[in-house]
């Protein structure tokens, strides 16, 4: 081969290389290098005679206590909890802060259910909905010497300059590694006032026959948070429990007796779809395990929630969906394709502001893009970057028995910010209705570390500017 034809070849192939480099480039934002030390085996649930799941003293006593937000406008509560043998009192009595003396009272609705052989407790929902806002509550369940006290904070008056801090957990399970991320959200100095739950929660449906009894487990392990601040719930599909093997046909019928939302105060007719305002936030919660296309009840109810969101009321949308549109990991990949060819043009219209999402055990920021412009014949139908759009977060990260999920797309597409395969929690930080701060902090063996954040700007008041990323 001659000298001239060797120069061709180097010169293609420098080209190629700078081509490739250009493109390494032109991908997406930060893969993590952090890399969790792991055991051989995938993480166990914590056994049942953990301290964790200890049944409270006394026959009979109130057990697995938790709350939810109650009304749509945040001064309302659903305080929830279950006995174990005797349906027990009914009775919630509760109090502000100033007036011990001026107990009030309100009944519980008390149902059972069966699922193949297990027989639920007496599970206990109360509804209250006249609270005074941003205030301290006392409240107490069961009778006699076993009764418990609890307390909580109503959240302020929905308006558009009201801080407020949100936990983010998802598909939490009960390993040693949920007792972890449960613990270092309870110990983050920000303090969360209430968590933004993205689906699965105790994993019960891993076990022989769906063995319910982890699903009290579960519910003695958060009791600790949810007993005293609301968590808002999302369904996931851990939660559907469809097992027509054993003639149990009827979907999310555990997760639906044990964990009740406000729905119909936003005109749902599903306890699955619903939304809330929460001091400078409107929460949409959807169902993507629900009928959700043109026509369906989710798809016209959803037409009309986007119309009534007041942004000059509650400036921060946020959207909980349990599977994600946007991350970049294989495993799940575009599991959420067909909900978000239903929905992201919404999304992107009425300016959301942020959604989360889980079911991927790891964690991913996107950056604000959108894909709506594809029509069928004009091949537009990549992500472009959109200042009207979200940004998807990515959370299913609570640590639950299935494991993390490591294996992720190369190279790393350009609508992914930051991914990193970790368990940990997130919290949001409302300051104004201008900036959000969020963060993701990931466990770190016995330490809780800031791995990820991101001042957010408000899409209403501050589109189109651009996303501010701190380092
Ligand atoms: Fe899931």
């Amino acid at each position: 081969m001659s000298s001239r034809s060797d120069l061709t070849i180097m010169r293609v192939c420098f080209i190629i290389f700078l081509l490739g480099a250009l493109v390494e480039l032109c991908d997406g934002g930060i893969t993590s290098e952090y890399v969790r030390a792991r055991g051989s085996d995938l993480p166990d649930d914590m056994p049942l005679d953990s301290d964790v799941f200890k049944v409270p003293p006394g026959p009979n006593a109130p057990q697995q206590v938790h709350i939810t937000q109650g009304n749509h406008e945040g001064n309302g509560v659903i305080i929830s909890w279950v006995t174990p043998s005797a349906p027990g009192s009914n009775t919630v009595r509760y109090w502000n802060e100033n007036g011990e003396s001026k107990k009030k009272q309100a009944e519980a609705t008390i149902n059972i259910y069966r699922f193949y052989n297990y027989t639920s407790g007496y599970i206990h929902h109360c509804v209250i909905d006249d609270l005074e806002f941003d205030m301290k509550y006392y409240y107490e369940i069961g009778c006699g010497k076993w009764h418990r006290r609890f307390w909580f904070f109503t959240p302020p008056k929905p308006g558009p300059d009201v801080p407020y801090t949100f936990g983010l957990i998802g598909d939490l399970g009960q390993t040693y590694d949920s007792n972890r991320t449960l613990s270092h959200y309870e110990m983050n100095p920000r303090k969360g006032q209430a968590v933004l739950f993205v689906g699965d929660l105790s994993y019960a449906d891993r076990y022989p026959l769906h063995d319910n009894n982890r699903w009290d487990t579960w519910g003695r392990f958060v009791e600790r948070s949810v007993a005293y601040q609301p968590w808002i719930w999302t369904a996931g599909n851990h939660e559907i429990d469809f097992v027509p093997d054993i003639g149990e046909t009827e979907p999310f019928k555990p997760y639906k007796n044990r964990y009740h939302t406000p729905y119909k105060a936003s005109g749902s007719i599903s306890p699955l779809w619903y939304s809330i305002k929460r001091a400078s936030a409107y929460i949409i919660v959807m169902s993507c395990y629900s009928s959700y296309g043109i026509y369906t009840p989710q798809y016209k109810w959803l037409a009309k929630e986007f119309e009534r969101v007041n942004r000059t009321e509650t400036p921060w949308l946020i959207v909980l969906i349990h599977c994600p549109f946007y991350h970049s990991y294989v495993h799940h990949y575009m599991e959420g394709e067909t909900v978000r060819v239903m929905y992201e043009q919404w999304f992107v219209k009425y300016k959301v502001d942020v959604v989360f999402a889980g079911h991927v055990h790891a964690y991913e920021r996107s950056e604000r893009v959108s894909n709506i412009a594809y029509n069928i014949v004009n091949g537009l139908c990549e992500p472009i970057s959109d200042e009207s759009a979200p940004v998807y977060i990515t959370i299913g990260d609570g640590g639950n028995s299935e494991g993390l999920l490591t294996d992720m797309m190369q190279p790393q597409p350009s609508y992914s910010a930051f991914r990193e395969p970790s368990f940990g929690h997130g919290l949001l930080d409302i300051k104004n209705r201008t900036h959000a701060y969020f963060n993701w902090n990931r466990n770190q063996d016995g330490y809780s570390v800031e791995a990820d954040s991101v001042w957010l700007l408000n899409r209403f008041w501050r589109a189109p500017e651009k996303t501010l990323v701190v380092a």
